[in-house]
């Protein structure tokens, strides 16, 4: 996985992501692979909470307790809905949450996705396939935007830094600037 390069990165295919927009019709849904779906789902269920926890409480403190209480439950309700085989979860380098923490695949394909974004080449639409035995395993990367900065950022409010302290201890997911590679949505399934 070490061997993989920047210049493999890009000739890897990168899907279009348009046709799952709210107008999408059923017909141009269909070309999307199921493992693209599982990350629209989990992508999609996670982002409209936050969006809705922020906009309740600006201070973040709402939305941090939504986030440390709720995004693991609402990932297992989501894998509950897929069919047997297939799974879609969250992970990072620098993770907050222990239980994100990558495996050795997804350490390879987020090194070159970190190397991409620290030369401005990476866009959240270059999703890797790659082969895993019997599964394809599909990464979307997700990049910090100035809504996460307030809970992933430099300049966290001390609030939110003592509750994010408390709840993980080991916390590695602060720190980071505008357009930095945060993490991936990763989806498998079965061939
Ligand atoms: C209100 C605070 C808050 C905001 C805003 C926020 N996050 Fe997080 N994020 C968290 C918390 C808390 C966790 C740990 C969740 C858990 O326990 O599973 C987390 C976990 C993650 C993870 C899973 C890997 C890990 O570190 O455990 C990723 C990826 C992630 N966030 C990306 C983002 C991105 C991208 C944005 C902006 C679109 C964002 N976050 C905005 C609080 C926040």
């Amino acid at each position: 996985m070490k061997k993989l390069s920047l210049a493999l990165l890009l000739m890897l295919q990168s899907f279009a992501l348009q046709a799952d927009e709210t107008n999408a019709t059923q017909a141009q849904n269909s070309h999307i692979p199921d493992g693209i779906k599982y990350i629209k789902m989990l992508g999609g269920a996670l982002k409209s909470e936050l969006q809705q926890h922020l906009k309740a409480d600006p201070s973040g403190k709402e939305a941090l307790d939504f986030c440390s209480s709720k995004a693991e439950e609402i990932t297992k309700s989501i894998n509950d809905k897929l069919p047997e085989g297939a799974s879609v979860r969250r992970t990072a380098l620098n993770y907050r949450n222990k239980n994100n923490a990558p495996d050795p695949i997804d350490q390879g394909i987020m090194e070159v996705f970190k190397k991409a974004a620290d030369e401005h080449k990476l866009t959240p639409q270059n999703i890797i396939k790659i082969e895993d035995g019997n599964y394809t395993r599909y990464y979307k990367p997700l990049l910090t935007k100035a809504v996460c900065l307030k809970c992933h950022g430099t300049e966290v409010s001390d609030d939110l830094k003592n509750l994010i302290k408390e709840k993980y201890p080991n916390d590695k997911a602060l720190g980071f600037k505008n357009g930095d590679f945060r993490g991936v949505i990763v989806s498998r399934v079965k061939k």
